[in-house]
């Protein structure tokens, strides 16, 4: 049996995780967040140890004592804006730590590791000067991961699209304030009556276009990647995980507006120069996603969008 660590267990993309290897069982399953950021009642799900993952005595006592083999990566800063506005804090979180982490992990002998990268990286036109530092950060850890990586310590990199929606029942979502992503940003601002801007690049007359999942098909695509990874022959493998259609901000913006039977008041503001309109996105490792057997369940927008307004209207107590 695996015997697995979950960094950043609690946030996001963790919580869901762990519910969803709660509820099948097969793995056994420990997780570090240092609650910087993550939902303290998602601690249900798996036993949470608060320890940042710099904390190297720590670190190395846990994954002993755990027996642990293999190490699901989430933790870190995961707001682009924010790491525009506070430099400082993404290098020390996304670059320093990760970087210091890695090196314990290769230290006590881990031999696997998965790490939660982004497709921004496809949304970026690769300029390292341009480019958002929590998009560099996750580049340059990527490439610290391939220095690293060998047949000791393999590593599967995910690069997930945006992540999106909450619990078919609207009961575990985000609960990350400092997040600003498009489906409960514009939500909010419809349902408030206030200004949406929405990137536009004005010489193409184009609307950026995005790519989504929806959080609980990413828990069970990372359940099945934990799965497959002792079988694996190659020492990293990189996987770009999309969604088969990509949506304009103004298609969502309408959508969502539609759903709640509301005006929605926009203005069209220049896509930044370093954003592509639509990512191009070379290699999926379809073969891959194949042998894991993986599907999709719930990543149709409209499922999206139904459960992420379940979930603001449960927490913000809207009928
Ligand atoms: N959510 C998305 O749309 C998305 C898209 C692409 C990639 N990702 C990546 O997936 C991972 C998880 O994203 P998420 O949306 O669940 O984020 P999140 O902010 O909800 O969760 C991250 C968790 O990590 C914890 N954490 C942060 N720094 C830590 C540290 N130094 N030590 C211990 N714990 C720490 C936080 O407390 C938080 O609970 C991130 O690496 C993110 O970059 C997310």
């Amino acid at each position: 049996m695996h015997n697995v660590l979950i960094t950043g267990g609690l946030g996001y993309i963790g919580s869901f995780t762990c519910k969803y290897i709660k509820n099948v069982k097969r793995l056994k399953l420990t997780s570090v967040d240092n609650l910087s950021r993550g939902n303290s009642f998602a601690k249900k799900y798996c036993k949470n140890y608060q320890i940042d993952i710099s904390n190297k005595n720590k670190i190395i006592e846990l994954i002993k004592k755990k027996k642990i083999n293999t190490v699901l990566h989430l933790a870190a800063y995961t707001c682009v804006r924010e790491s525009f506005t506070k430099k400082n804090l993404y290098k020390k979180n996304n670059y320093i730590k990760q970087k210091k982490f890695i090196d314990i992990l290769t230290k006590i002998g881990i031999k696997n590791l998965i790490f939660a990268s982004s497709y921004s990286l496809f949304i970026n036109k690769l300029n390292l000067e341009k480019m958002s530092p929590y998009v560099k950060y996750k580049l340059l850890i990527e490439k610290y991961l391939k220095k690293k990586s060998n047949k000791n310590f393999k590593v599967i990199i995910i690069r997930y699209p945006n992540v999106a929606g909450a619990s078919l029942d609207g009961k575990l979502g985000e609960k990350n304030d400092f997040i600003n992503r498009i489906f409960p940003t514009f939500i909010k601002l419809i349902l408030n009556r206030k200004k949406i801007n929405l990137y536009y690049d004005f010489k193409k007359k184009k609307y950026p276009s995005r790519n989504y999942l929806h959080v609980e098909d990413i828990a069970s695509f990372n359940y099945k990647i934990i799965q497959y990874m002792p079988k694996m022959s190659k020492n990293l493998i990189y996987i770009n995980l999309i969604n088969d259609v990509f949506f304009s901000n103004f298609t969502i913006m309408q959508k969502i507006a539609l759903k709640l039977n509301r005006f929605c008041n926009f203005r069209k503001k220049q896509l930044k120069k370093i954003e592509t309109i639509k990512p191009k996105i070379n290699f999926q490792k379809k073969d891959l996603l194949k042998k894991i057997n993986w599907k999709k369940k719930f990543s149709n927008i409209d499922t999206i969008l139904r459960t992420n307004l379940l979930w603001i209207k449960k927490r913000k107590g809207l009928k």
